[in-house]
């Protein structure tokens, strides 16, 4: 069984084929990081005029990779949400098109299932139940997972996201956008104790997090640096940036360590954008291994937005016969307790 997943939730205009809800056959992925870099952040407009140019090369790429024809195709999964309307409407309109033309089944998906998801294209995955952490420009949350399709959030931001949070501290330090493989680069060369920057754990209980707090304290610790030249001499930009990134990691290691065992899985989940700080995975898998819980996450390329995690969530909600009729709307905000309801 053969599904097409469309992604244009955001910035990326993405587009993976993937057979039997394991094999991916192709993942096409049309960054528009460029466009929006002068920005300093996406430009929702932009991004949907540049999804509105992308979407047909991008599916055609992605069909030449698989060797496949449209005909090919058993599925279309889109995601529907959450994401920018007006850049979603454009994957999901081009979706509805297809599955016009080519009467094929039309699954409408939801992009942070597709994260949670996104790990089962590797060869190695956990069994359910699990926790999953998913950390990315728009959302950092704790979920436990008992099957395909069934998801309890645990905790999440209260505010910022943790990317955003990165994103927001790049900026704020003149390195540019998207932050987090800026900040993951320039921590490797300062010392993560040299600030020590506050750690949000709300109360002793909470799976909640809160990254604003954080943000604020490093732009003021930036201000008093900026005007303080033996400061700067004790320490350097890059030992802010890298004190910074402690305080995100310890804070997302410790509360999902602690979901996992009140939970009593065995496994823990890293995905979405941020998953690709290769600081974080290493804290996160060796407190994990301590309390002998195994840690799984996909390679760099399934963990940012990508087409194949949307292929394979629409082949597991497919075969739960869970498709979508023709008026199907998007949806800018959709959490997941929302798919828990429709079962
Ligand atoms: O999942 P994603 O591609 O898009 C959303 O659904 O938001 O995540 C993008 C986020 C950005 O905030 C980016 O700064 C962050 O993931 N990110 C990272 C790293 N690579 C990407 N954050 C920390 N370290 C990284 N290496
Ligand atoms: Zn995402």
């Amino acid at each position: 069984m053969i599904f097409l997943g469309i992604d244009t939730s955001c910035d990326d205009t993405s587009a993976g084929i993937v057979a039997d809800g394991k094999q991916t056959l192709a993942n096409v992925i049309h960054s528009q990081v460029k466009l929006h870099h002068p920005h300093g952040g996406v430009v929702p407009e932009l991004a949907s005029r540049e999804h509105v140019r992308n979407i047909v090369p991008v599916v055609d790429e992605a069909l030449r990779h698989a060797d496949l024809h449209m005909a090919d195709l058993d599925g279309i999964a889109v995601t529907v949400g959450p994401g920018l309307v007006g850049a979603l409407l454009v994957g999901l309109y081009y979706a509805k098109g297809l599955t016009y033309v080519l009467k094929k089944p039309l699954v409408a998906v939801n992009h942070l299932e597709a994260h949670i998801l996104s790990v089962f294209l590797e060869t190695e995955y956990p069994s359910f139940p699990f926790v999953a952490l998913t950390v990315s420009g728009g959302h950092t949350s704790l979920y436990h997972v008992e099957d395909f399709g069934r998801y309890t959030l645990l905790g999440q931001t209260l505010d910022d996201a943790a990317g955003e949070a990165f994103d927001k501290v790049a900026k704020i330090c003149g390195m540019g956008y998207p932050g987090g493989a800026i900040i993951e680069k320039a921590s490797e060369e300062g010392r993560r104790d040299a600030v020590a920057f506050p750690r949000a754990y709300l109360s002793k209980t909470s799976l909640d997090f809160s990254f604003s707090g954080l943000k604020t304290a490093v732009s003021l610790f930036l201000k008093k640096w900026r005007e303080d030249a033996l400061l700067r001499d004790e320490i350097g930009l890059n030992d802010i940036i890298a004190s910074f990134q402690e305080s995100v990691v310890d804070v997302l290691v410790d509360k999902a360590v602690i979901a996992a065992k009140r939970m009593g899985v065995a496994s823990l989940v890293l995905a979405g954008g941020v998953a690709c700080n290769n600081h974080l995975k290493n804290r996160l898998v060796a407190t994990a291994r301590s309390e002998d819980i195994s840690v799984y996450y996909p390679r760099p390329v399934y963990c940012t937005d990508n087409g194949a995690m949307i292929a394979l969530t629409g082949y597991h909600r497919f075969m739960r016969n869970d498709t979508a009729p023709m008026s199907v709307d998007v949806r800018a905000k959709y959490p997941i307790q929302d798919l828990m309801a429709n079962h």
